[in-house]
């Protein structure tokens, strides 16, 4: 099975992943992940990103559906995918469409997760993440360590993105550029909306019931 995750920034969609993928047995992919380590390493394809995630765009199709395409001939992504945060543009569905053609694949679901943009910019804002494991924390609805050590021993920081300016360029881009996917997956009959609101059992409860029918 190929789901693709699709929502806002903030949503809750890193948040939903760790269900999905026990659920259905699959590897989760995540774009935005894969750009952040690649930054922590370092790497040249992380400085490229890095411009454009600081400012809250997305980083150019060519590069991101070129890591996409390497990502999904690795072995783990053969027994099926959850693709979190990719694709973004309509360009990025039409080659993800071509690259799982040529395999004899395609996606089965589009699942998009559902908020306004106010609950976006606060859980947004209050988001903090270990940056050894990836944990995702609320100064609000899950809140850190007060000295900002998770338990695994790495340091608490907020992304370079999710400070408010950045933040709120981010779901001006998702209207503009990523939204519109919503409407040409429900065009394939492919789409499922869940409402994001209310406490993450709740969201993990409607994903499933949308699923499973
Ligand atoms: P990416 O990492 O994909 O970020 P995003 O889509 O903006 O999504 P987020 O990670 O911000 O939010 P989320 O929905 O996962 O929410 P979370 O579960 O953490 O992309 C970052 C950047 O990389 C992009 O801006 C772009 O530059 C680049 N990029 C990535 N993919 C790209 C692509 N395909 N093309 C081009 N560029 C690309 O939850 C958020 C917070 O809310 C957390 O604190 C959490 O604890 C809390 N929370 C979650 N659920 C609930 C709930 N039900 N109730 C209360 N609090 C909750």
């Amino acid at each position: 099975m190929i789901i693709v995750l699709l929502g806002p920034p903030g949503a809750g969609k890193g948040t939903q992943t760790a269900a999905l993928v026990n659920r259905y047995g699959l590897t989760p992919i995540s774009t935005g992940d894969i750009f952040r380590a690649n930054l922590n390493a370092g790497t040249l394809l992380g400085l490229e990103a890095k411009n454009y995630m600081n400012q809250g765009l997305l980083v150019p199709d060519e590069l991101t559906v070129r890591l996409v395409e390497d990502r999904l001939a690795q072995p783990d992504a053969k027994k099926g995918c959850l693709l979190d945060g990719f694709p973004r543009t309509v360009f990025q569905a039409e080659e993800l469409d071509k690259i799982l053609a040529a395999q004899g694949l395609a996606v089965d679901y589009c699942l998009l997760l559902d908020l306004p943009d106010l609950e976006l910019l606060t859980r947004l804002t209050g988001r903090r993440v270990c940056r050894a494991c990836g944990s995702v924390w609320h100064l609000t609805f899950s809140p850190p360590p007060d000295n900002l050590i998770c338990p695994c021993g790495g340091e608490i920081y907020q992304r370079g993105d999710d400070g408010e300016a950045a933040a709120s360029n981010r779901l001006k881009v998702y209207q503009a550029q990523t939204r519109p996917l919503a409407a040409w997956y429900q065009k394939r009959g492919k789409l499922k909306t869940v409402s994001a609101s209310g406490s993450p059992e709740r969201v993990a409860t409607a994903i499933q019931q949308a699923l499973d029918g």
